[in-house]
């Protein structure tokens, strides 16, 4: 069994390996970039290109039986700035990798499409998969419609996939620099002494996964075998929500050090509450997340420590 990780050196990515590894299952990343945050894995096998590039991901998708597809070239929050690179960048490069593995045969692919945007504003929580899909983001339309473009190579190419909408992971290796991830942006500024900027009251509700149960997660979606009329689109979650003050109070608990706290101005993007239905992914993957919020930010926040922030 070998393993195809596109994106396999970010955050999810690099969790994604270890797990894959540790099954015993062959890996080979592609990904722009070496990871920032982790040293090659021994026995993974290292390709260095863009998914842009069409060529490249023909050879990378030779010989595997199970492709991730975790890059992404734009974020939530950015991505209403240009949804034509979006358009771009994201779904033409994925249709043409969907083209790539149906040509080499590939038995499984696995999405990792987004909880957190896709419903929009939920109209009820928690989010159960069937929850209409109104996204408010650039981002949660290409996700979207990249799942759609999945049921369609289904239907066309016969091309087994399943999508993971992935709730707000957090742990270890999570860009403390980033615009995107909570918990691993908190941390980043305790660990340089720097306050907390909390966007509006704090009140918004979210569903926090620990970034080795998500990862589990991917690879149940991939060992899963769907049903010709089966569902093939899961809620990947903690199936709890967390304020943000919440947040910031399990942090307290956690960290030896003072947490200072800044609130700045709501943004448009943000919805009140996000919580995902996980009932289908225990149900039918036979998976569910292990660790909690606080064991896994104790976690985190000990990698975060050890990045040595000024
Ligand atoms: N982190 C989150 O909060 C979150 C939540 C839900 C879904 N997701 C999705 O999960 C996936 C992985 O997210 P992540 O947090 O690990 O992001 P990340 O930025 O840490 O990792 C993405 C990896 O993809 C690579 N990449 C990006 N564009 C590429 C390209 N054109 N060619 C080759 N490699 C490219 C990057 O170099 C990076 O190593 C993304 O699809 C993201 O949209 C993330």
């Amino acid at each position: 069994m070998k393993a195809l990780v596109i994106g396999g050196n970010g955050f999810i990515g690099t969790a994604l390996v270890d797990q894959l590894i540790g099954r015993g299952i062959k890996v080979r990343v592609f990904d722009r970039y070496p990871s920032r945050y982790k040293e090659p894995v021994d026995g993974v096998e290292y390709l260095i290109g863009d998914f842009a590039n069409h060529g490249e991901v023909s050879q990378a998708v030779q010989g595997v039986d199970w492709v991730f597809h975790l890059a992404y070239t734009t974020l939530p929050e950015t991505s209403n700035e240009d949804p034509v690179y979006d358009v771009r960048s994201n779904v033409i490069d994925t249709i043409q990798l969907l083209q790539e593995c149906c040509n080499a045969g590939v038995d499984k692919f696995v999405f990792v499409s987004s909880g957190g945007t896709i419903y929009g504003v939920p109209q009820c929580v928690p989010i159960k998969e069937e929850h209409p899909t109104e996204p408010i983001c650039s981002y949660g339309i290409t996700k979207l419609t990249i799942e759609k473009y999945l049921h369609l190579f289904h239907h066309t190419k016969k091309l087994e996939y399943s999508v993971a909408r992935i709730a707000n992971p957090y742990g270890e290796r999570q860009n403390p620099n980033s615009k995107q991830g909570a918990v691993g942006v908190f941390l980043g500024c305790i660990a340089r002494k720097q306050p907390i900027t909390v966007f509006g009251d704090g009140e918004i509700v979210r569903d926090f996964i620990y970034i080795y149960d998500a990862a589990d997660a991917l690879i149940a979606c991939a060992d899963y075998v769907a049903s010709e009329k089966g569902p093939r689109v899961f809620n990947i979650g903690s199936g709890v929500g967390y304020s943000l003050n919440q947040i910031v109070d399990t942090i307290r608990n956690v960290v030896d050090v003072e947490v200072k706290v800044n609130h700045t101005p709501a943004r448009q993007v943000d919805v009140k509450s996000n919580v995902l239905d996980i009932e289908l992914a225990r149900k039918l993957l036979k998976w569910e997340p292990k660790v909690d919020l606080e064991t896994g930010i104790k976690r985190a926040w000990d990698w975060t420590k050890s990045l040595s922030l000024v």
